[in-house]
């Protein structure tokens, strides 16, 4: 499968089926993550894999708590680079991590979904996390019980016109 490919049949995942998620594919979903580019190669994350049903529920109060597996990505704010003027480049390399996850996961027939509506501040309270990690978005995965269109993206996406200018920023 091409990269594009495997980029237009990632999709979101909010059901799953039972299938336990194999230790070992795991491992390769958060090795996506380690070689993910960071600015100034800070790395400023850390992966919380969640596979305890009580801990998933205390972090995930809707759907997400279904998932056989929830990887809570956290944003180290110490170690981020900050430009100059002071912005904090954390939650840039964060992304950045999960899509290749994300990825990832497509790639071995898994499913997941981002989420950022999540209370935060009670993960980090659950999660025990010293001050400068924030939860930054959780990651529910597990074999898919639902599947969508990979041509979805022609209705569902803005066209290019409407989202590139060349030679300059083009008013729309
Ligand atoms: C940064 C980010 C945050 C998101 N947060 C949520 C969320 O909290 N809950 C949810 O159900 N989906 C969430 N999504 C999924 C988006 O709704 C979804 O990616 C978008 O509708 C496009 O659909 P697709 O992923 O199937 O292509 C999030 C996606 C991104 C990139």
């Amino acid at each position: 499968m091409s990269v594009f490919e495997l980029m237009k049949k990632r999709c979101s995942v909010r059901e799953f089926t039972d299938q336990p998620v194999e230790e070992e594919k795991l491992i390769r979903i958060l090795e996506a993550a380690r070689v993910a580019p960071s600015a100034a190669n800070r790395q400023p994350w850390h992966f919380i894999v969640l596979r305890n049903q009580a801990l998933k529920e205390q972090v995930s109060s809707h759907w997400g708590a279904k998932a056989p597996v929830i990887i809570v990505i956290c944003g180290d704010h110490i170690s981020s680079w900050h430009r100059k003027d002071g912005k904090d480049h954390c939650d840039i390399d964060a992304a950045i991590a999960v899509d290749h996850m994300t990825l990832m996961i497509t790639e071995l027939e898994l499913g997941s979904c981002w989420v950022c509506a999540f209370n935060n501040i009670r993960t980090a309270e659950v999660l025990d996390l010293p001050e400068q990690l924030e939860p930054i978005a959780l990651l529910p995965l597990g074999y898919p019980a639902e599947f969508s269109d990979p041509d979805r993206h022609d209705s569902q996406r803005k066209p290019l016109e409407d989202i590139v200018s060349w030679d300059g920023y083009k008013k729309g």
